[in-house]
């Protein structure tokens, strides 16, 4: 009894020590690289308030075509999205889920690409809970996955035309937080989107498994260990054998350490996202455009990143009066644009509050969303296939956290915040029918960012989701005409 007591205080020392050890690590790197001190000069300033006016203001267009939404949940807090559509079509929808540190503007470099200009589809980029225009939540739990199972449900109420409510397909694309919650949302309620498009994010369900897994790794480990202690002239090997094994573990837990500084006390977490103006959001997106890339803009990424500001929280948009969404952005969205370090609260509380991995119970009002869906899945496969008496008998369950939706994964390799073999390897066991894993040797975790991949995420999104679209046999050949050295990791 005793000694678990003091086990289970040294197990939240140990986490403690480490995520301040990491703090410390962070704050050193910011110096010794002189990001720390390094200051904005007017130029910057004036660029900086540009950008935030041409991505916020709500009385104009964010981009050429695109224009600022709302949606009121039924909890009264609103979320914001830009679309390029005002009404129903019989046009497929494709929801954009963006990921930390981000907002919908992060995709703004994706929207200028020809394969998605010439798509022919509704574009729904919304803003998560939390981040860029959308309000401020209390927690970033399951109510997370409440409120986007509304959300999707209310734009395909919105966008899909009733007449043709069949021949329109809908498509959840996620990256970063929006890939694990469109994993989340493939296993969960997977009646909402025909197909997942998600990148460079865990499928929390395999993290876990990775992670029951250490148990084998560390014993592994420590076996050999045991047998360089015993004779350790002729075991020399071994040791390094012993390190050898347990490389994958620990490299990414080190590359994990801001996961364990964003669940520090506030103090810590707060002062990481302003800390030597802003050095760690700044990092982020130098690692996001890649080496000599001339089309990263400080200042952008910065507007992007935080949100409407004071002044922006002053506009409203133009529409017709009885709009019962509302013209302007939520009064949380003024407290974080006042205080950028409550901003950065929020967008951290993805990671302590558990809406990756909390088990989800629906609420009568999200089972109530997703029934008709449901109906219409099971209905339609039941057509196309042997009788089946329930929609997610499509694809049989052999492990928990199956994705019941057809899913396509396209990863970039070269990602340091989720290192393949924890966060990829073994992802195909989880995979259903009529879906694809393809990996890009060359790229990092900003896949819908950095150019090249870009141009890769942009043809697949063309070729599942354009108005002509046609089944693909095989996505990977089609993405090695863009990206030559793409690999096929698993085809179901
Ligand atoms: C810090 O960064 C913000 C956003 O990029 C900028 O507006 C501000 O002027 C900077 N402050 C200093 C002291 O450089
Ligand atoms: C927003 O844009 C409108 C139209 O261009 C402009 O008149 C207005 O000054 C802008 N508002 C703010 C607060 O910048
Ligand atoms: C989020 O930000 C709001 C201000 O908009 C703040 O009142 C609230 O405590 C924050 N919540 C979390 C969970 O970070």
């Amino acid at each position: 009894m005793a000694s678990s007591f003091f086990r289970q205080i040294l197990k939240i020392v140990s986490f403690y020590t480490f995520g301040v050890l990491n703090w410390l690590l962070y704050l050193g790197l910011f110096i010794k690289t002189g990001a720390f001190f390094k200051k904005d000069s007017e130029q910057d300033k004036l660029q900086y308030a540009i950008a935030r006016d041409q991505f916020w203001n709500l009385s104009k267009a964010p981009l050429p075509g695109f224009r600022h939404f709302f949606y009121t949940l039924r909890n009264n807090l609103k979320l914001h999205y830009i679309s390029n559509r005002e009404g129903a079509s019989s046009d497929n929808l494709i929801v954009f889920l963006h990921g930390f540190p981000d907002s919908s503007m992060m995709w703004r470099h994706l929207m200028k690409e020809p394969a998605m200009l010439s798509l022919e589809a509704t574009c729904v980029y919304v803003d998560l809970p939390g981040y860029g225009g959308s309000d401020s939540f209390k927690r970033y739990g399951t109510e997370v996955l409440e409120a986007l199972t509304e959300f999707v449900v209310a734009m395909r109420e919105k966008y899909i035309s009733t007449e043709v409510p069949d021949s329109a397909n809908t498509f959840i694309v996620g990256h970063d937080w929006g890939c694990v919650l469109g994993f989340r949302l493939a296993v969960d309620a997977s009646c909402l989107a025909d197909r997942f498009i998600l990148s460079n994010a865990p499928h929390v369900s395999l993290v876990e498994h990775a992670f029951a897994n250490k148990d084998r790794l560390l014993n592994s480990a420590s076996k050999i260990f045991k047998q360089f202690k015993h004779s350790p002239r002729r075991n020399l090997g071994c040791l390094s054998k012993s390190v050898n094994t347990l490389r994958p573990l620990l490299w990414q837990i080190f590359l994990m350490g801001y996961i364990f500084i964003f669940n520090l006390p506030p103090f810590f977490v707060k002062y990481m996202g302003v800390a030597g103006n802003y050095s760690f959001v700044r990092g982020a997106y130098r690692a996001a455009y890649g080496r000599g890339s001339n089309e990263r803009r400080v200042q952008e990424c910065m507007a992007a990143s935080f949100g409407p500001g004071p002044e922006e929280c002053k506009t409203s948009r133009i529409s017709n009066p009885d709009d019962r969404n509302g013209d302007t952005y939520g009064p949380t969205v003024l407290e974080r644009a006042k205080s950028p370090k409550e901003a950065f609260w929020n967008m951290t509380g993805y990671y302590r509050d558990g809406v990756g991995w909390r088990p989800w119970t629906k609420s009568l009002e999200a089972l109530a969303d997703l029934y008709p869906f449901d109906e219409m899945a099971s209905h339609s496969s039941s057509l196309s296939r042997r009788r089946s008496s329930i929609s997610t008998s499509l694809f049989a369950d052999p492990v928990k956290g199956s994705l019941k939706a057809p899913t396509y994964v396209l990863w970039g390799e070269k990602d340091l915040a989720c290192s393949r073999p924890i966060c990829l390897d073994g992802l195909g066991d989880y995979l259903g029918k009529d879906s694809e894993v393809t990996i890009l040797p060359r790229s990092g975790h900003w896949t819908p960012v950095a150019q090249e991949s870009r141009l890769a995420l942009a043809t697949v999104i063309s070729l599942y989701a354009g108005r002509d679209a046609k089944p693909v046999p095989k996505m990977t050949s089609e993405v090695q005409k863009v990206y030559p050295d793409a690999v096929l990791m698993v085809k179901k």
